[in-house]
């Protein structure tokens, strides 16, 4: 198992041991876990996807006016949805304290940290990975649907990140709250992506990656 090294890791377990509860913790190696299976499976960078898995929750548990105060000073824009719930913040300011605590400096790291809980149109291989885990890990339950959603995710990232949006929204529907324009953008691209027959290739943090050579995975070109 490729889990980066050790000793920086055990400094990041010991930060989240100070800020985050124990059940947390659960699921931060959950994520881990499953975004290092997905990195290996679909040919990304391992490593990187360790690291953005165990660093994917650090502001988790930070305070709403925290979350704000910390968006507002990095100069993230902010959407109404944001600022009624600023929880939906935590992803974007995890990356933030990735990069004060830790001192990441790789995008593609601090991206799939800030892109684990509302993704982000045309999001790169390590970005879906990193999202796919924190819905799928298997902390959260064994429904068909969340089975279905495992599978998929071996399969197809682009199909897996479209039908886990959906499955998000329909929870999110159903218990009447709000949906982010950032999700239903994510959903929107990926859906394209999906069903499109020649996908174009995208753009993350200015790095274009060149459009799939197979079927099965959309992915398997970016391999780094
Ligand atoms: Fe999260
Ligand atoms: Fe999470």
């Amino acid at each position: 198992m490729e889990k980066f090294s050790s000793a920086f890791r055990q400094s990041v377990l010991a930060w989240l041991a100070d800020h985050v509860p124990e059940s947390r913790i659960r699921h931060v190696l959950g994520v881990e876990q499953m975004a290092i299976d997905l990195a290996r499976l679909h040919h990304q960078d391992t490593e990187k996807a360790a690291q953005a898995g165990l660093m994917h929750d650090l502001a988790k548990y930070f305070k709403p006016q925290r979350l704000l105060d910390m968006a507002t000073a990095e100069g993230l824009p902010l959407d109404p949805v944001d600022r009624h719930n600023p929880h939906l913040l935590h992803a974007d300011v995890s990356a933030v304290v990735a990069r004060n605590e830790f001192g990441i400096r790789d995008p593609e790291v601090l991206a799939a940290i800030a892109n684990h809980t509302l993704g982000s149109p045309g999001m790169g291989p390590l970005s879906a990975i990193v999202f796919l885990a924190d819905t799928l890990e298997p902390g959260r339950g064994d429904t068909p649907e969340l089975v279905n959603l495992r599978q998929l995710s071996q399969q197809d990232l682009v199909q897996a990140v479209w039908m886990t949006c959906d499955y998000t929204f329909s929870h999110l529907l159903a218990t009447r709250r709000l949906i982010h324009p950032r999700a239903l953008l994510t959903r929107n691209w990926f859906l394209q992506q999906a069903t499109s027959s020649h996908s174009p290739s995208y753009l993350l943090s200015g790095h274009v990656y060149p459009p799939q050579p197979t079927p099965n995975s959309r992915f398997n070109s970016m391999a780094n």
